[in-house]
């Protein structure tokens, strides 16, 4: 059997790594890594590949930055070559970024089968551009592959037999448990000097809250304010750079230290340090609940729910007041000892392997997939 396994943006990297080494335990089982370079910048793809131990790309396809259509034309064109070149039994596809919907839609027109990686998870806010690349794969996979049971539920709403959809559990918390030790040793803190101190870690990246100004410079303000209760390290999308100086906003600075974007090995190293974490991320809603950490999630909605009902995650309006208000909160409630890892079903370490099984077992001839 062959896999073709597509990556295209920082999200997937973490994803594809556990599901790579369970395959290749596999006698017989061919796997093709395909990056679509969606993301290109040393610190936003090669370094990850280096952290994760990731083999390099068997086909880089370079297609770069540009709008949503031009983006996800460019990966279409070039991955539809690379199908004919290695007729994969199936495409394994991951996350929700424009790289998975592009290579899904490209797959399923040349009848090759597809299996999604992080399928069935809703935020049901279509104004972000992953809930649509979200609706869209479930619809084109033949194998549905959750990290959640709230996965399962929405895809059998949706319609979506039952025979298709396999909880397999969360992937990237693979990669997280095999790594903390290591990112242990980065010595990150020690570096930036909060070493056993009281830190805020940052992330904002999405459209909604950086392509705007007034909701940027509110997100810039709230950080001045959190800047005057512990230092804030702030590591910087480059999108958000861009939005700072197009906007002509003023950079928090002081107690507010602008990183440019980081390692895997040194994000989980600040993230496992961290008294908080304030973030726009899918992951880091995962890796906070996994590890322990409160985290506050600047977005009206989750696709991750999981993380709030079972882990340490709260949402929270992009406003200034409602950032302030909910830190007074957490920190509280961190005093009082009521942040504990969370351990949802499935978040084990042991999905890839669950991955490759469900591939296996889904390569099986049977009476419905021979008719
Ligand atoms: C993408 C994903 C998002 C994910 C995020 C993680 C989609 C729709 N969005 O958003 O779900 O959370 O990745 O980072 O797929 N840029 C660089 N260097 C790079 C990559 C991007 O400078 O290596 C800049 C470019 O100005 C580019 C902008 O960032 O135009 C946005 O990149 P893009 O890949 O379109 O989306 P992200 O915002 O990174």
């Amino acid at each position: 059997m062959k896999l073709v396994h597509v990556v295209g943006a920082r999200p997937n990297f973490m994803k594809v790594a556990p599901v790579l080494r369970a395959g290749q335990a596999v006698p017989g089982l061919s796997q093709v890594l395909v990056h679509t370079g969606q993301h290109y910048d040393p610190s936003m793809s090669d370094s990850f590949f280096q952290d994760l131990g990731l083999p390099a790309p068997d086909e880089n396809l370079g297609v770069g930055s540009g709008t949503h259509a031009e983006q996800t034309a460019r990966i279409m064109l070039a991955f539809e070559p690379v199908l004919d070149r290695h007729q994969p039994d199936w495409v394994v596809v991951y996350g929700d970024v424009n790289s998975t919907v592009a290579c899904a839609l490209v797959a399923v027109k040349k009848g090759i089968r597809i299996a999604h990686v992080e399928a069935g998870l809703r935020s049901r806010d279509r104004a972000m551009p992953e809930e649509i690349n979200r609706i869209l794969t479930d619809q084109l996979a033949d194998l549905l592959l959750t990290p959640s049971r709230d996965g399962n539920e929405n895809l059998a709403a949706e319609g979506i037999p039952a025979d298709r959809i396999r909880l397999v559990g969360n992937v990237m918390v693979d990669t997280l448990l095999r790594l903390r030790e290591v990112a242990a040793k980065r010595g990150m803190p020690e570096q930036l000097g909060v070493k056993g101190r009281d830190y805020a870690f940052v992330t904002l990246h999405r459209p909604s809250n950086v392509d705007d100004r007034d909701t940027l410079a509110e997100l810039l303000s709230a950080l001045d304010d959190l800047g005057t209760r512990m230092p804030v390290l702030f590591a910087v999308h480059p999108r958000t750079r861009r939005r700072i100086s197009e906007f002509g906003l003023q950079a928090p600075n002081g107690p507010v230290r602008l990183l440019d974007p980081l390692g895997y090995l040194e994000t989980v190293n600040l993230v496992d340090g961290a008294a908080l974490v304030l973030t726009d991320s899918g992951g880091l809603q995962e890796e906070t609940t996994v590890l322990g950490v409160p985290c506050l999630t600047a977005r009206p909605s989750t696709e991750r729910p999981v993380t709030i009902t079972e882990g340490t995650n709260r949402l929270v309006a992009s406003r200034r007041d409602a950032i302030g208000a909910a830190v007074t909160d957490l920190l509280a409630r961190r005093a009082g000892g009521s942040f504990r890892p969370g351990k949802p079903e499935g978040w084990d370490g042991l999905a890839g392997e669950r991955v490759i099984a469900a591939l296996l077992d889904a390569a099986l001839p049977s009476p419905q997939r021979l008719s």
